[in-house]
């Protein structure tokens, strides 16, 4: 568990083993389409950087644009993560996220800057870019989480567009679901992931963002992990920064991304502060892991990074020394 296995990454890697493009957590057989050779992780560090969860080279290369410009890290995570949201392909996250098993998609997100300000927004609904809204949150008004119609409303009073969001494929997809499935209210890990982000900037101060449509056809109401302030994201600017993807319950049980950064405080790499937190979720008594995803990516103050996961399928995106590429996470079950 301790052991980072490199080596077995590398090995992955020239055998050319590649995952998809697609923005679907936990499946086994990923699309076709925008296959990238996976490299093995480094902790080479340089600013400005960027980091983000799963295949995302389109919102990190954004990121890097703002980042590039002048522009700081709060603005660099938004303006990455809203690349996803605006992607239809993508069903975990904004518009064209699979729904809840009523079919409605609800989105949660969240942002916090150098300074630990920080917004969320949860159960927002009919309005694509949540991770803006959670901006808006966070600089417009004195709280730091709006939910359901209130978030929604506020969404509106800030000039954001309502739109249905939920796709043609992914009615489609949930209308399959609730044939095979039987309809059953139940947590699963069926298509699923969130998109986090961490930047820092040429001043060398960091932010971060997460961005979801949460657990497909999850029961009305559920919320996961992501609009939670130390469990979806955490950023401490003197420390480093954490994002978290997979199964939300699971991260908010041990306030995940807290703990990484805390992890990191106490002199742990990023690397090991996410095993760390891996390893307290797979080795709670009677932890059912292998039936679910979580996934971390951390980075420290230096830009060194690091990401671990539960299982094989998760990769992160790393924009830095001008290499925009997808790096396979090491992960504990390894079997
Ligand atoms: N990690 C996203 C969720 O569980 O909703």
């Amino acid at each position: 568990m301790k052991r980072r296995n490199f080596i077995k990454n590398a090995a992955l890697s020239s055998a050319g083993l590649v995952v998809g493009g697609s923005m679907v957590g936990c499946v086994e057989n990923p699309s076709e389409e925008n296959k990238t050779e996976l490299v093995a992780p480094t902790t080479k560090a340089s600013l400005p950087m960027v980091i983000a969860t799963w295949h995302v080279i389109d919102a990190t290369a954004k990121a890097m644009e703002v980042l590039q410009a002048g522009g700081n890290a709060l603005d660099a995570v938004e303006q990455g993560c809203r690349v996803e949201e605006a992607n239809e392909k993508g069903q975990s996250v904004g518009k064209g996220g699979l729904p809840d098993r009523d079919g409605n998609v609800t989105l949660d997100a969240c942002i916090m800057d150098k300074h630990g300000n920080c917004g969320s927004v949860v159960y927002l609904q009919n309005i694509t870019h949540a991770v803006s809204v959670a901006r808006k949150v966070m600089e417009n008004t004195p709280h730091v989480m709006l939910a359901g119609e209130g978030a929604k409303q506020f969404a509106i009073s800030e000039g954001f567009k309502p739109e249905d969001l939920l796709t043609e494929a992914s009615k489609e997809a949930w209308e399959k679901w609730k044939v095979e499935s039987k309809y059953k209210p139940i947590i699963n890990i069926e298509n699923h992931d969130t998109i986090g982000m961490l930047a820092i900037d040429k001043n060398g101060d960091i932010s971060g963002a997460c961005t979801t449509s949460g657990l497909a056809y999850k029961l009305g109401g559920r919320v996961g992990d992501s609009p939670i302030i130390g469990s979806g994201l955490f950023v401490d600017n003197e420390i480093g920064a954490c994002v978290a993807t997979g199964l939300g319950e699971e991260v908010v049980k041990t306030v995940g991304s807290f703990l990484v950064v805390e992890l990191i405080r106490q002199g742990k790499t990023p690397q090991e502060a996410c095993e760390e937190a891996i390893s307290r979720i797979v080795n709670k008594p009677n932890s059912n892991f292998t039936d679910f995803q979580v996934g971390y990516i951390a980075v420290n103050k230096k830009g060194e990074t690091g990401s671990y996961a539960i299982h094989q399928w998760f990769s992160m995106t790393k924009f830095q020394d001008g290499k925009n590429e997808q790096i396979q996470s090491d992960f504990f079950n390894k079997v």
